[in-house]
């Protein structure tokens, strides 16, 4: 079989580090560890944990935490070796270019959407669910078919209002600029941190022994099922990566951002989940908002309402970071020409990828406020675990093609960690259900559509070349 020369053709890291900058650089080492942060606690952790101990995993989601917080680990460290090495903007899609060839590049800026875009839709329903119970304590009633989905339910739903108006208004902030989207995420990390550290303390004191007495009720293969569902809860540590472009001193503080930012949720986590399984039985947590159960269950009612406001803050950060990656994913594809023009377009003033931006957001907001987007859930998993392999890998293939390169961060102990993150994050792939599987292969099809329509025609790399 013959295959065309320019799915294969890779361009060299110097391209790809060389093209002109035209975005603002105002991120600092702390204000990228934000955004991971930002990015990562979300409806893993305030919504999911309460199912995936009452459903999967019993008190031992705290063993399935930390076996997900390895995968994602040392899929981190892979992250920090290319980021640092190729600091632009289209994260892994550029790493892929710069090791596997165009074709795979686009396979993996394609698989990225499910990971940013898909994901700030998930986030953005269960945002709406949070926002609608918190109004409905205070005695407002928002009608269900301004808050349902009429695919969700053909009955009494129409349209999820709170979840596109929260995805417009973040889309408005980002199209503004880096700067105030960092800022605004600062405001939204501190109040989630604040309600999460003192849940931990609060709910430390009213640990019982016996709810964690039987440990793995589901055995060890609950705990690992466990652990492929509450991978959801550390997405977003890699959108770190797509801000270097927008970082001062991306080589160093990059790296930085992505290792602390995880490293903090991942003690969290752990913290999070012990507490919240030796509070209240695991039996009684497949529930929509477990942490606010467990302080309803200690009868501290006034704790309640602040972690549904720090649940909101949570979600609200996690949207904003991930709809920002997506964009910057799309500029750097569309720089490349794999995409359409516009999605490059930079604001003269604010120094933003304005139109990609709001392409995005109006994309995002109609599935948000449509779609019953729930079920693509695991869809959003499997495409980053994918995402993951591929950058571990692309760690090994520069290893051997570029040895000579400069690399400001190691990902120590390579071949091993890269390897095993592409062997953990596979057998994380390989516990998701089959229908995921071939969601995910109707969505490449598609993906190949597009490429083989518009992208191979349009390549800055065949046009040069
Ligand atoms: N990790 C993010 C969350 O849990 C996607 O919401």
């Amino acid at each position: 079989m013959h295959i065309p020369k320019q799915l294969l053709q890779r361009k060299s890291v110097d391209a790809l580090t060389a093209v002109e900058n035209n975005l603002r650089q105002t991120l600092t080492a702390k204000d990228l560890t934000l955004l991971g942060i930002g990015a990562i606690i979300g409806a893993g952790i305030f919504v999911l944990t309460g199912i995936v101990a009452a459903k999967y995993a019993g008190p031992a989601i705290v063993v399935s935490f930390i076996l997900a917080g390895i995968a994602c680990a040392l899929a981190a460290l892979c992250y920090s070796e290319l980021a640092a090495m190729i600091p632009v903007s289209g994260s892994a899609y550029s790493y892929a270019y710069a090791t596997m060839g165009e074709l795979m590049a686009w396979i993996i800026g394609w698989d990225l959407v499910l990971e940013y875009a898909l994901a700030s839709s998930t986030v953005a329903i269960g945002w709406a669910g949070y926002l609608t119970s918190f109004l409905a304590a205070l005695g407002v009633h928002l009608p269900r078919y301004l808050t349902t989905a009429y695919l969700a339910d053909p009955v009494a739903g129409f349209i999820n209002l709170p979840a596109v108006l929260i995805i417009l208004l973040l889309t408005g902030l980002l199209v503004q600029g880096i700067r105030q989207s960092a800022i605004f995420n600062f405001v939204m990390v501190m109040i989630k941190l604040a309600v999460i550290v003192v849940f931990i303390f609060v709910g430390a004191g009213h640990v019982e022994a016996e709810n964690w007495a039987n440990f793995t009720p589901f055995g060890y293969g609950g705990v690992l099922t466990g652990a492929g569902v509450i991978f959801f809860a550390y997405i977003g540590f890699d959108a770190v990566s797509t801000a270097a472009q927008e970082a001062v001193n991306p080589q160093k503080d990059v790296p930085f951002g992505i290792i602390v930012s995880l490293a903090v949720c991942t003690v969290l986590y752990i913290l999070v989940a012990g507490v919240l399984t030796g509070m209240v039985s695991y039996t009684e947590l497949n529930v929509a908002a477990p942490i606010a159960l467990a302080v309803d269950h200690i009868g501290m009612l006034w704790l309640s309402p602040i972690v549904k406001i720090g649940a909101l803050a949570g979600l609200t950060s996690v949207m904003l970071v991930l709809l920002m990656g997506q964009s910057r994913i799309f500029f750097a594809m569309a720089k490349d020409g794999l995409l359409p023009p516009v999605f490059a377009e930079v604001h003269p003033k604010f120094q933003t990828p304005h139109l990609s931006t709001l392409m995005v957001g109006f994309a995002v907001a109609l599935l948000a406020g449509f779609m019953p987007i729930e079920k693509l859930g695991e869809l959003v998993s499997i495409g980053t675990l994918f995402a993951f392999v591929l950058v571990c890998g692309g760690v090994l293939v520069l290893r051997v093609t570029h040895p000579e390169l400069e690399r400001h961060f190691k990902c120590p102990a390579s071949p091993y960690v890269p390897v095993s993150g592409i062997l953990v994050c596979l057998g994380l792939m390989a516990g998701l259900p089959l229908d995921t599987w071939l969601r995910l292969l109707v969505w490449l099809l598609i993906g190949f559509g597009i490429y083989f329509g518009y992208g191979i025609k349009h390549s800055r790399l065949k046009l040069a070349g």
